[in-house]
């Protein structure tokens, strides 16, 4: 007989959750995320052989397993993402500060971006395809893909998507050029790979090592914090970019306090985000 599986969450396990995601990877799940953690966690309850949320919550609790423990973290970020997601952005980065980086940065010839929660990867390649279609192509050009995620880090350096995926954003002709069929999968080239590389880095934690950048990315996931979390990340990008380097958070993204480090800007409809 097939075992049936109870996704049922008692009270105190679904504090549990929430306060050890929290605690674990920044992200506020409300009370009624109740749907969220059922679909998210069922997969694992069901990987391990247990019978319930509530079984995989004593393993958690019992803190024997750290891999079960970060399995359920993982489980509950959200990765969505696509290649040249807000198009907006990556028009405004052509036009208008791509050509300033490159009076800017004329004597070294040098350009460094971070994509802040890169997820699987498509926000760097995105940037990665635009670099090798301006005319920077013989500039030393990096790109640092971080994530809390190892899973999608994975995913990320590997480099290969789905033809659904591949159907998200880009452009046909950028697919042809840049990608080679692998399967049923698309592997992106090594000219694009080769520009981005991919970490595991908890954006909570101290991030002055990592730069200076000239341009960061952080959309889509300031979304999932609470105030002072966004606080402490913005302060840490600020110290990261070059002084007059560029933030980009996504379109609708606004995060208090972003005043204090960083001067908006308009480039026609589209607030950027300059470092002070
Ligand atoms: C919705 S995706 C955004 C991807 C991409 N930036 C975009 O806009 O398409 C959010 C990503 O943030 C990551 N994330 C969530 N909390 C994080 C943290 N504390 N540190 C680093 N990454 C985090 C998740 O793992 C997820 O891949």
């Amino acid at each position: 007989m097939s075992q049936v599986l109870t996704t049922e969450i008692l009270p105190e396990n679904y504090r549990f959750l929430q306060e050890h995601v929290y605690s674990q990877v920044g992200i506020v799940l409300e009370d009624n995320k109740h749907y969220l953690f059922e679909s998210r966690l069922a997969p694992i309850v069901k990987q391990h052989g247990l019978g319930s949320i509530n079984e995989l919550v004593a393993l958690v609790r019992a803190k024997r397993n750290q891999d079960i423990s970060h399995q359920v973290v993982e489980a509950m970020t959200t990765n969505e993402t696509y290649f040249f997601r807000d198009p907006a952005q990556y028009e405004a980065i052509k036009n208008v500060l791509l050509p300033k980086l490159k009076e800017d940065r004329k004597d070294t010839r040098k350009l460094r971006f971070w994509s802040a929660a890169s997820s699987t990867g498509q926000e760097a390649y995105s940037l990665a395809m635009l670099l090798l279609e301006s005319n920077v192509k013989d500039w030393n050009l990096q790109i640092l893909g971080t994530d809390f995620s190892s899973k999608v880090v994975e995913r990320a350096r590997a480099g290969l998507y789905q033809q659904i995926e591949v159907n998200r954003g880009l452009p046909a002709s950028l697919l042809v050029k840049y990608f080679r069929r692998s399967g049923m999968d698309w592997q992106i080239t090594e000219p694009v790979q080769k520009l981005a590389r991919f970490e595991t880095i908890d954006l909570r934690k101290s991030m002055r090592t990592l730069g200076p950048f000239d341009l960061v990315f952080c959309r889509n996931v300031m979304i999932y914090f609470d105030n002072d979390t966004k606080r402490g990340i913005l302060k840490e990008i600020h110290t990261t970019l070059f002084r007059g380097g560029w933030l980009l958070l996504a379109g609708s993204e606004t995060a208090s306090g972003i005043d204090e480090w960083f001067e908006r800007k308009m480039i026609g409809n589209l607030t950027v985000f300059v470092a002070k």
